[in-house]
């Protein structure tokens, strides 16, 4: 795995209640504008954490900040719902739109899978809608591989994308 390029002071940490605002406006951005996400409507703040919330003894949800200055996120939540599947998270990333090619996504997910690793996760996840080339090449640079591809695996925006699964073992 290759260091992070950032020269920003950037902390990564898990996630707190004035985060979800942040975080909320960040995704539904995508929700939004682009196929990247799938969801067709937007997210609140609180949605978000109560999503995460009763999960948050098994599932990293971590922030990266510049002071006060929200970064972006990464988190890993359910893949699959049958109990043998427990030991594989399914994981997202989200940067700033302003502090995109960085390298805050390298070190959120550097972060999020020693999260994940210290849990006792076995292998990790990451769903993207393709094409996404500076997703797949996060998710390449720190050590995920390609398993899958779903032709027209969703319909939006009056198209269907493809989806590819990229794995990582930890
Ligand atoms: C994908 C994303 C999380 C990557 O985070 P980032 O902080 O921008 O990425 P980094 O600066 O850490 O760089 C990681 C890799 O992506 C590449 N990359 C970053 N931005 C890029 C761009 N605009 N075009 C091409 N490659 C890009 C970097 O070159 C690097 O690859 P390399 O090591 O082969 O050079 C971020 O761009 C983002 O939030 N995109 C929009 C949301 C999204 O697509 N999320 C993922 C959903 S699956």
């Amino acid at each position: 795995m290759r260091e992070a390029r950032t020269s920003m002071a950037v902390e990564i940490r898990t996630v707190e209640d004035s985060d979800w605002p942040a975080i909320a406006d960040l995704t539904n951005h995508y929700i939004e504008h682009t196929a990247i996400h799938f969801g067709y409507d937007p997210v609140t703040p609180n949605e978000l954490r109560e999503l995460w919330w009763p999960k948050r003894d098994l599932y990293p949800f971590l922030v990266a900040a510049d002071g006060t200055r929200f970064l972006g996120y990464a988190k890993a939540g359910v893949w699959r719902e049958r109990a043998a599947y427990k030991w594989t998270a399914e994981v997202g990333v989200y940067v700033a739109r302003d502090t995109q090619g960085a390298g805050v996504g390298t070190r959120l997910y550097q972060a999020l899978i020693d999260a994940c690793r210290e849990r006792g996760f076995h292998s990790l996840v990451g769903g993207i809608t393709l094409p996404n080339e500076p997703s797949v090449r996060l998710h390449e640079r720190v050590g995920f591989v390609k398993v899958a591809h779903f032709a027209h695996a969703g319909y939006k925006f009056g198209a269907w994308h493809d989806v590819g699964f990229w794995q990582v073992k930890l």
